[in-house]
C-alpha cells in the first residue's frame, strides 16, 4: 500500500487510552474478586486479544495461567466470512480449569459461539468470557454474551489496541473508528 492510499483512510478516536486503561483495571479487579481462592486460566484469542490480555493479566491478583488459541473468520477485509477456522489449538488441557476466554470484540458472535462449543466439550471446571468491546447491534448468535465487557460500542468498524484492519493498526493505543475511501 502506498502512502497516498493510506492517507485516504481516516481514523477517529472512539476510546482513549486512559479510559481503556481504567476500564481494564476495573475488570481485572472484578475478576480477582469473583475468583478469589481459585486459579484462573486465561485463554487469549489471537491475535486481536493479545494486548487486552497482557494488560488485564497484570492487574489480576492471585494465581493465573495463560494459553492462546487462534481462529480466523474475517479474512483480510471488514466483513465476516461466516466461517470460523481453528488456526492454532491450545497447548494444554483445560479439563477442570477455571477458564476465562479473552476476546477483543464480540460482533456477530459467530467466533465466540464456535469457541464456546469447542471449549465446553473439553470439560473445564468453569467457563466465562471477557470481551473488551461489544457491538450488540450486530449479533447473529443471540445466545452469546460476555460475562465481562469493557465497552459497548456502536456499529462501526474499529481498530487499535490489538484490533486490526488487514493486519494493520493493532499498535494504536486508542481504539479508533476506521473509515475507508470509497472503492
Ligand atoms: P464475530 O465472530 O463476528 O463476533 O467477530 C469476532 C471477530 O471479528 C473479532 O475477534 C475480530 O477479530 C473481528 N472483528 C469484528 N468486528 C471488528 C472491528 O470492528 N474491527 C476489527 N475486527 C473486528
Ligand atoms: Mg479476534
Amino acid at each position: 500500500m502506498s502512502a497516498a492510499d493510506r492517507r485516504e483512510e481516516h481514523l477517529k478516536v472512539l476510546l482513549r487510552r486512559a479510559s481503556i486503561e481504567r476500564r481494564v483495571r476495573e475488570i481485572a479487579r472484578q475478576i480477582s474478586r469473583d475468583y478469589r481462592g481459585r486459579r484462573i486460566h486465561l485463554i487469549g484469542v489471537l491475535k486481536g486479544a493479545c494486548i487486552f490480555l497482557s494488560d488485564l493479566v497484570r492487574h489480576i491478583a492471585g494465581d493465573v495461567s495463560i494459553d492462546f488459541i487462534a481462529v480466523s473468520s474475517y479474512g483480510k477485509g471488514k466483513e465476516t466470512s461466516g466461517q470460523v477456522r481453528l488456526n492454532k489449538d491450545l497447548d494444554s488441557s483445560i479439563a477442570g480449569k477455571h477458564v476465562i476466554l479473552v476476546e477483543d470484540i464480540l460482533d456477530t458472535g459467530l467466533t465466540l459461539s464456535y469457541l464456546r462449543r469447542v471449549l465446553l466439550q473439553r470439560r473445564p471446571g468453569s467457563f466465562k468470557i471477557a470481551a473488551l468491546l461489544d457491538k450488540p447491534s450486530r449479533r447473529i448468535k443471540k445466545d452469546v454474551q460476555a460475562d465481562y465487557v469493557g465497552f459497548k460500542i456502536p456499529n462501526e468498524f474499529v481498530v487499535g489496541y490489538g484490533l486490526d484492519y488487514a493486519e494493520r493498526y493493532r499498535n494504536l493505543r486508542d481504539v479508533c473508528i476506521l473509515t475507508l475511501p470509497p472503492e
